[in-house]
C-alpha cells in the first residue's frame, strides 16, 4: 500500500493506493465520483476520459501511482449546483444526450479542444472526440452541441 497526493477538481487529496490500482478506480471506488464511467477497460472507447494537467487520458489505463502530483478533471468538476457549464448546456440544447453512458468523457474532450482552440471546425470537432465511442447518437448531434458550445462560450448569438 502506498499513497499518492493529486488534486481533483481543485481539491488536494492524499489517496493509499494498491500496486495495480488505476486512476479510474481511485475516481469512482476512492473518491466517489462515479460520473466517469468504466465501458472496455482497455483503452478503446474514452467513456473513462478525464482530463488530467490539461490533457485527455483514458483513466482507465493510467495506474494511480502515475497520476501522483497531477491536477485531474472530472465531469463532477464542470459547471456549479447554481449554474452548469456551457459545454453541458449546449449539450441539452442539442439533444446530444441518449443513454448518456459517453457523454461526461465526450464534454471533457469538447472542453480540451475548446480551451486550446476557441472556434474549431466541426473537423477539428470530430478528430477531437474521435476518441470517444457514442453507440447512440450517430455523433452529428454532438459535433452540433460542442460547435454550439463555442458560440456560448465566444458569447455570440445563437
Ligand atoms: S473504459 Fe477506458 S477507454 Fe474504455
Ligand atoms: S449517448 Fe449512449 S453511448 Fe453515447
Amino acid at each position: 500500500m502506498n499513497e499518492i497526493a493529486l488534486n481533483v477538481n481543485g481539491i488536494d487529496h492524499i489517496i493509499k493506493i494498491d500496486g495495480e490500482d488505476r486512476l479510474i478506480d481511485v475516481l469512482r471506488e476512492g473518491l466517489k465520483l462515479t460520473g466517469t464511467k468504466e465501458g472496455c477497460g482497455e483503452g478503446e472507447c474514452g467513456a473513462c476520459t478525464v482530463i488530467m494537467d490539461g490533457v485527455t487520458v483514458n483513466s482507465c489505463m493510467v495506474m494511480a501511482f502515475q497520476a501522483d502530483g497531477k491536477e485531474i478533471i472530472t465531469i463532477e468538476g464542470l459547471g456549479t449546483d447554481e449554474e452548469i457549464d456551457p459545454i453541458q448546456q449546449a449539450f441539452l440544447e442539442e439533444g446530444a444526450v441518449q443513454c448518456g453512458f459517453c457523454i461526461p468523457g465526450m464534454v471533457l474532450s469538447a472542453k480540451v479542444v475548446l480551451d486550446n482552440n476557441p472556434s474549431p471546425s466541426r473537423e477539428e470537432i470530430r478528430e477531437s472526440i474521435s476518441g470517444n465511442l457514442c453507440r447512440c447518437t450517430g455523433y452529428n448531434k454532438i459535433v452540433d452541441a460542442i460547435e454550439r458550445a463555442g458560440k456560448l462560450l465566444r458569447g455570440e448569438s445563437l
